[in-house]
């Protein structure tokens, strides 16, 4: 592979900027684009840069925050709350000026209950935009459409008093659902992408997108045993529907009429197999497969979900892989146990070193844990409805921890959620003057990403045999190869070969802990406690 083959979604990595948390310039307690301008020199175009290629911003448009920003109340503007659209058009142009480029997060399953079209199609059954949205009489005797179910608890029916009518909304009440069979509809859709991709925007997050459609009849959904309402269906009527596809089709002709734009479609369930249904010439770049995200501190059952996206996608399409997001506890808590530090080192690894685009979570390159907080704390609407069973995803969007001083440097005013009690220790600044931080770690092999085409492009074959304790992988591509050898555990470990490996011509690229063991012989490696090593060689 050559310089010239660079292509930034497929090849970088890209920062998941949970804009609300991520840095505050005017003291209201709420990240915005300022703030977050103020940072880009953190995340690229430095020699101290961390080295992210692109950032996916959580949604900036504006909302209120039921969802927070989940429900978008104008597709077409920025919350002022974080900017202006002077603002935004600055932060790509100095993203862009650091090699950073742009995703932004489409949230098209559906709107805010303010959002104007919802209103006008609220306002009376004979409003012009009343089939904007999915409206269905009751049953006879006055229950729902039918038996669906909304994600956060309850019915995803809601009735409107005003014109006897039940409303669809698969999320809150205040997320009623577009109808996407309705052709303006998706006019209106693409007229908003085609705004930001106008304004220079390189790309797209899809939110729910497997959820756009539902059976035009709307069927009951057969039903199982699960804890709550939701999983208590099996999603055949209001997931996945057919017209997905050209619908996707249509979306990604969009963007190919634009250069170098990439898309990444959150699938809404964790399949491997239905993921790369979606990822293809005709669909998207990309789509999420949450079953990596979901797995177990176990070498076996991440490597499981490593060799089932390869045989799901093939070689034509595009893995992306990810650990935590603003949605799901970050992975340094799930997994960290008594070693936190030491965790994020290997699941660093883990993730750099896949054949797949890595999406890394603000934070995650500190070893940022959960945020703890009490029940008189929570904001967020599933946690709040199903605490202490869930405690919604508060935890995972605290703040993030710059430096040491007042809120960790995130805001001077009142955060919206609290900072973790230990920023004055564990903090950005802090880490990226100690050449032995998770910081230093993350950078360290991100650069070695860079510059290695195997790790970015090569094949990946499991090398050890199986062991809940670590993991080898070789990747291959012509003329590079890279071996990665993982011990999860605090003891150290002998992880033996399925078959032998030329042992000589490797260099050592990075490990986790320089001082212990990463021995390589033809036929197994010895590894120290949660050592993380990536050997590089030519041939
Ligand atoms: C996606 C988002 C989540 C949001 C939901 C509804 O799953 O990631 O944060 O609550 O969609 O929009």
């Amino acid at each position: 592979m050559t310089s010239s083959d660079w292509l930034w979604w497929r090849d970088g990595a890209i920062y998941h900027v949970y804009l609300r948390s991520f840095a505050d310039s005017n003291g209201d307690g709420l990240g915005d684009l300022p703030g977050l301008i103020d940072r880009l020199d953190y995340l690229n175009g430095t020699r101290d840069s961390l080295g992210v290629d692109a950032i996916w911003l959580s949604p900036c448009f504006p909302s209120p925050d039921k969802d927070f920003g989940y429900d978008v109340a104008d597709f077409n503007a920025i919350d002022p709350r974080y900017g202006t659209l002077a603002d935004f058009d600055r932060l790509i142009a100095e993203a862009h000026r650091r090699g950073i480029r742009v995703l932004l997060d489409l949230v098209y399953n559906h709107t805010s209950d303010q959002h104007l079209w919802f209103l006008e199609s609220r306002s009376s059954r004979q409003s012009p935009r009343r089939d904007w949205y999915v409206w269905r009489d009751g049953r006879p005797g006055g229950g729902p459409p039918n038996n669906w179910q909304s994600v956060f608890g309850g019915r995803a029916w809601t009735w409107d008093e005003a014109t006897r009518q039940f409303y669809y909304h698969m999320f809150l009440r205040e997320q009623p659902d577009l109808n996407w069979h309705n052709p303006d509809v998706r006019r209106a859709l693409s007229d908003a992408t085609r705004f930001w991709l106008d304004r220079g925007v390189d790309g797209f997050r899809l939110d729910v997108f497997n959820a756009w459609y539902e059976h035009p009849d709307y069927p009951d959904n057969p039903t199982k045993l699960g804890l709550r309402g939701f999983d208590r269906q099996h999603h055949i009527y209001d997931v996945d529907r057919p017209e997905m596809h050209p619908a996707l089709a249509e979306f990604r002709s969009l963007l190919n009429s634009y250069p170098e734009r990439a898309s990444v479609g959150e699938l809404f369930g964790a399949d491997p197999a239905r993921a790369a249904s979606y990822c293809n010439d005709h669909g998207l770049h990309m789509v999420f497969n949450f079953e990596f995200s979901y797995r177990a501190w176990d070498p076996e059952a991440f490597c499981t979900s490593i060799e089932s996206a390869e045989r799901h996608l093939g070689a034509d399409a595009w893995p992306c892989y990810v650990l935590s997001n603003h949605d799901l506890s970050r992975h340094v808590s799930r997994y960290g146990g008594d070693h936190p530090a030491e965790v994020a080192r290997v699941a660093a690894t883990l993730l750099l070193t896949q054949r797949g685009t890595p999406f890394l979570y603000y934070g995650e390159e500190i070893g940022l844990p959960d945020v703890p907080l009490r029940r008189s704390q929570i904001v967020d609407p599933p946690g709040r409805r199903y605490w202490p069973l869930y405690k919604g995803r508060d935890p995972n969007r605290g703040p993030m921890q710059w430096d040491s001083g007042p809120n960790a440097g995130f805001t001077t005013g009142t955060p919206w959620l609290p900072v973790r009690l230990d920023y004055a220790e564990l903090n950005a600044a802090a880490q990226q003057g100690d050449a032995r931080s998770v910081w230093s770690f993350y950078r360290d092999l991100m650069r070695l990403r860079r510059l290695t085409p195997a790790l970015r492009r090569g094949a990946f074959e499991r090398l050890s045999r199986p062991s809940h304790q670590g993991l080898a992988y070789l990747r291959a591509s012509p003329g590079q190869q890279a071996l990665i050898a993982l011990n999860f555990r605090s003891t150290p470990v002998r992880l033996t070969f399925q078959h032998p490996v030329d042992s000589s011509g490797w260099s050592l690229g990075v490990a986790a802990h320089p001082e212990r063991a990463a021995r390589l012989s033809p036929g197994e490696i010895d590894l120290g406690a949660f050592q993380a090593a990536v050997f590089v060689r030519s041939g």
